[in-house]
């Protein structure tokens, strides 16, 4: 790690536990009924919450954010709020499963009580412009997402020719890798864009664009998208403008500005001649403007080229170390894909890829903005909120509660791989694609996406880690890998 990066991590890692320390007021949900509220339980003085409490969650967490929540939230319960010295209000949390339903199900819509938070929405515009469906404002996102959700319906992602051209698109990319050492997190992220871009688009980028892109976007995204999650705030989100990620925003915006330029000029002549995903987005219509203009084209293209890949790609690391780190799953797998059975193969993937999705969610805290004054509840009590306060819904975890999805309820420990684990029923939802109406518009297509390259790295190649314990790091923020695993891919024999 370079001076300069360690100085970064450190200024970095400081605020978050200083902003931790001196939380003036941490305090469970209150009861609210019709005529009092009863005011919360503080819970400064208990030794779990208290300085003490405090200092051993951070040391426990070893500086993880998500970790950190984790921690909070077994201590505290699954809702609470925070009000730290240098933060102008209180911030809301939140692990508990209705909780998170009703605020996903309550956002964005003409009567509902939430939005997206404003700060994401500006961290992400920066990078990917105003005018996509992650950033364009209410009115325009509804009309956007409306003449686009037709594409991504569910019967259209089941239609066969598209798993074949998929399959066909991954198993181009695997039959030009050399045998021999690889970066699995480099290839897998060079994969899906490879993937995305050849079928949303219909087009193919040269190698050196792919690697380019999927390197850079690789370390924006464990900055800009993971940092801007970052509920305590603008002093660590604002932190890394003077290192190398800065570069990476520069470089990625110059680069994929290019490819979409070149995607865009082939049709400048021939609009009819667009077809799929493209066609549609050439042709949108704002309400109030008319046609969309080719600046909001490119923003569109620049949003599902980077969503379409970048939090597929997250998942699927994740699930190939997965695989690898436990012998008895990749030992089944491959029995499965090299007997024929190519049925069972791709319910065990399935399974593999619902497991892979509980534990390492791509954005395990979602911000929401309150519109109104709303009352939120679940089996803790309810709660106050007051209008522009942010509640942070922290799926991940959720996701990772040992009292909704470990040994009890599905016979393995919440935080270990189990693909084997059923997750039924309304207790066990998970929320990696969100919820409500700001649900992934991409997730069935991220999903077949990453079960055929999963299918296909298993089939085409004998998939081992270099090294037999690999020594995993994981940002700061959350669970995103940053080293760079190797894994060695030998030929079939
Ligand atoms: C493993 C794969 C994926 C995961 C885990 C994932 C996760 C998510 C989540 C959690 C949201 C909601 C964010 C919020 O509510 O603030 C979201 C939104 C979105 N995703 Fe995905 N996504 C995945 C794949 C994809 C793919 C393949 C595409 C497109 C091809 C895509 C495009 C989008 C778009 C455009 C939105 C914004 C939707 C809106 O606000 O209307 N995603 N995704």
């Amino acid at each position: 790690m370079s001076p300069v990066r360690k100085l970064l991590s450190l200024a970095t890692a400081v605020p978050m536990a200083l902003a931790i320390l001196t939380i003036s007021e941490l305090a469970q949900g209150k009861e609210v009924n019709k005529q009092t509220e009863t005011p919360c339980a503080r819970l400064l003085a208990s030794p779990e919450a208290g300085l003490g409490g405090r200092l051993r969650a951070i040391l426990k967490s070893g500086g993880n954010l998500q970790r950190l929540l984790g921690e909070l939230h077994r201590q505290v319960g699954p809702f609470f709020s925070v009000k730290a010295a240098f933060m102008p209000d209180h911030l809301f949390f939140t692990s508990d499963p209705k909780t998170i339903h009703d605020i996903f199900n309550q956002t964005d819509r003409p009567d509902g009580s939430f939005t997206k938070d404003k700060r994401n929405i500006l961290a992400v515009s920066s990078m990917a412009g105003a005018n996509n469906l992650f950033t364009a404002p209410f009115e325009t996102w509804k009309a956007q997402r409306q003449q686009l959700a037709p594409f991504f319906r569910a019967q259209e992602m089941r239609r066969p020719d598209y798993a074949a051209l998929i399959e066909k698109f991954v198993t181009d990319k695997f039959s030009n890798l050399q045998p021999g050492q690889a970066d699995y997190k480099q290839l897998i992220h060079e994969t899906t864009l490879d993937v995305i871009t050849r079928f949303l688009f219909n087009y193919q980028m040269k190698s050196d664009d792919l690697t380019t892109i999927a390197k850079d976007w690789q370390r924006v995204y464990q900055t800009v998208l993971i940092e801007a999650m970052n509920p305590l705030g603008q002093p660590i989100h604002d932190l890394p403008t003077v290192t190398e990620y800065q570069a990476a925003v520069k470089e990625t915006l110059q680069t994929t500005g290019r490819v979409i330029e070149d995607i865009l000029q082939r049709y400048d002549d021939d609009l009819a001649a667009a077809s799929g995903l493209l066609a549609i987005m050439m042709k949108m219509r704002d309400p109030n403007r008319g046609p969309i203009t080719r600046a909001e084209v490119r923003d569109q293209i620049f949003a599902f080229m980077e969503a379409g890949s970048e939090s597929v790609a997250h998942v699927i690391v994740w699930a190939v170390h997965d695989i690898l780190v436990n012998p008895d799953v990749q030992g089944k797998l491959v029995t499965l894909i090299h007997s024929g059975q190519t049925e069972a193969a791709n319910e065990y993937i399935n399974k593999i890829w619902e497991e892979a999705l509980r534990l390492h969610m791509p954005l395990p805290l979602i911000p929401r903005q309150a519109v109104k004054d709303v009352v939120v509840s679940g089996a803790w009590g309810s709660y106050q909120i007051p209008k522009g306060a942010t509640v942070v819904l922290d799926t991940g975890v959720m996701q990772r509660r040992e009292d909704l999805f470990g040994v009890e309820k599905t016979g393995y420990p919440a935080n270990e791989f189990h693909p084997e684990r059923e997750v039924n029923g309304a207790d066990f939802q998970t929320y990696a694609f969100g919820g409500g109406p700001r649900v992934c518009i991409g997730w069935m297509l991220g999903s077949l996406e990453a079960r055929t390259i999963i299918y296909q790295l298993f089939k085409s190649f004998d998939v081992e880690l270099s090294t037999p314990v690999p020594a995993l790091k994981v940002t700061r923020l959350n669970d995103a890998l940053v080293s760079p695993n190797e894994i060695t891919l030998s030929p079939r024999k």
